[in-house]
């Protein structure tokens, strides 16, 4: 039986840390280099057998055991996310250097509630909060780090109505006024319809927008469903832009969607949890034209900007509306009364309480690599993205669906069941792709988030398509 002074032993921690540094380095380097599977592919239902192990009343692994566990069993029933073959999720390739810090994250358990429970956790947010708005273009603007673009979505909508319904929806709630809605892009995340939920909406709160045929949406649409929720007797909360829309990478017409927001008093919110990152970029900044007219912006560092899961970032342009999602007051958390002081608690701007000290290892990236070195891997996975697309279009056996404008790109193979297809792809372990569902087809669909993703590696995708598309 482990005594207490055992399960906090230092010393058991530097040796089995060690011995995890050395395993997990040998396991990044091999997929690194593309050694190994991409996906160890084994049905679910099978692999759950393995985790029905009854619940331990006394210690069934030592931590030379568990080291072993993770060797022989845990690491490789994973995804190998650095696998240059790995084109599947919009999930990061995370910096080693940023995973190190995710690891003092957990040791130290800066809560950050209040400012007391994590002073300089606190203080590395604010500094992160302060660059990504600096990237964008704003210079006073505020926010906060959450888990998730999800919950991001949601705090920027939250905030968004509380400001544009006209009454005050957090203390009278939703019925004391007419109906609410948000204007969104045919192709906008799930997550702004799962808000509109959330806040007791209904998800029908959410008037989809057309886009054209780049996947963009079409100013004109907007105009359109801005008249007709208006003559129906709603009330427009937000609209919502999408720079890096989910399904195919498109980018919104920022510029042209901020003027008229601008011109018609509309809160503009931007979702660009996964395109924000082209900021970094001097080739790609052009893309987001127009962002730094929005009034909120989502941000994810654990997809473009190379970071473990989970740390998104929204940020408010005007400071004071970081304050307008949660308006609660919490005595026994925040008692100064000191507005300046009470800036320092991230609790007033959060769904979460205690969270992660999530700025860290984005605080870390940026001291490392700087915005050129970062920029850089955007500059990479886009350039080869378009490197794919280039020879899917030279193919007279594949159809592109568009060039990408981010780094995701959507085609297909032949005639055939192009589900069918990219099941056999995965089962063969060698590739991950993912597919998605447009205007009633399936498209196979490759998102390039490894720098080291060579043009052998999608030469072989290709052949590999080939090779199993004459299968099904
Ligand atoms: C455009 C967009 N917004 C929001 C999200 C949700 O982000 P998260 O998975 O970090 O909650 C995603 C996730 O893929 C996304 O693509």
């Amino acid at each position: 039986m482990s005594g207490i002074a055992d399960m906090f032993d230092p010393q058991q921690f530097r040796e089995s840390g060690h011995e995890l540094i050395e395993l997990l380095a040998d396991h990044l380097a091999a997929n690194l280099q593309g050694r190994g599977k991409v996906i160890n592919w084994r049905a679910p239902l099978t692999e759950d057998r393995h985790w029905q192990q009854p619940l331990p009343q006394t210690a069934t692994l030592s931590p030379t055991g568990l080291l072993k566990k993770l060797h022989d069993d845990i690491l490789p029933a994973g995804l190998a996310i650095h696998h240059p073959r790995n084109l599947g999720h919009q999930v990061a390739t995370p910096l080693p250097m940023a995973a190190l810090c995710d690891l003092v994250a957990a040791l130290t358990n800066q809560a950050m509630a209040v400012y007391e429970s994590g002073p300089a956790a606190t203080l590395i947010e604010r500094q992160v909060i302060r660059w990504l708005a600096e990237l964008i273009g704003w210079n006073h603007a505020e926010g906060v780090l959450t888990s998730g673009g999800a919950q991001a979505n949601l705090t920027a909508l939250l905030a968004a109505r509380q400001q544009k319904a006209g009454w005050n929806v957090w203390k009278e709630g939703v019925a004391s006024g007419p109906p609410l809605r948000i204007l969104a892009s045919e192709h906008a995340h799930y997550s702004v319809a799962r808000a509109a939920g959330i806040m007791g909406m209904g998800v029908d709160a959410v008037v989809k927008v057309a886009a054209d045929d780049l996947g963009r949406m079409d100013v004109a649409a907007l105009a359109k469903a801005h008249r007709q929720t208006e003559a129906s007797g709603a009330r427009i909360m937000a609209v919502v832009a999408t720079a890096g829309c989910t399904p195919t990478g498109s980018i919104d017409p920022l510029a042209e969607i901020g003027v008229y927001c601008r011109e018609h008093g509309l809160w503009l919110h931007v979702d660009g949890a996964h395109g924000a990152s082209a900021l970094l970029s001097d080739s790609y900044r052009g893309l987001l034209r127009g962002i730094e007219l929005a009034d909120s912006v989502v941000w994810d560092g654990h997809k473009l900007l190379y970071m473990p899961a989970t740390v998104s970032a929204v940020l408010f342009k005007n400071p004071e509306h970081s304050y307008a999602a949660f308006a609660q007051e919490a005595s026994y958390l925040f008692q100064s009364g000191d507005h300046e002081a009470e800036a320092f608690n991230t609790s007033y701007r959060t769904l979460e309480c205690t969270k992660r000290m999530m700025g860290l290892k984005l605080w870390a990236a940026f001291s490392l690599y700087g915005t050129e070195g970062l920029g850089g891997l955007v500059e990479q996975v886009f350039a080869t993205a378009r490197l794919l697309a280039k020879k899917l279009s030279a193919a007279a056996d594949f159809e592109l669906l568009m060039p990408p404008q981010t780094n995701i790109v959507c085609f297909r193979y032949g005639s055939g069941d192009q589900s069918a297809l990219r099941k056999k792809l995965v089962e063969s372990c060698a590739f991950h792709l993912t597919q998605v569902n447009l205007n009633g087809e399936v498209w196979l669909r490759a998102t390039v988030m490894n720098p080291f993703t060579a043009e052998s590696d999608l030469d072989a995708l290709l052949e590999a398509i080939r090779k199993n598309g004459s299968q099904v």
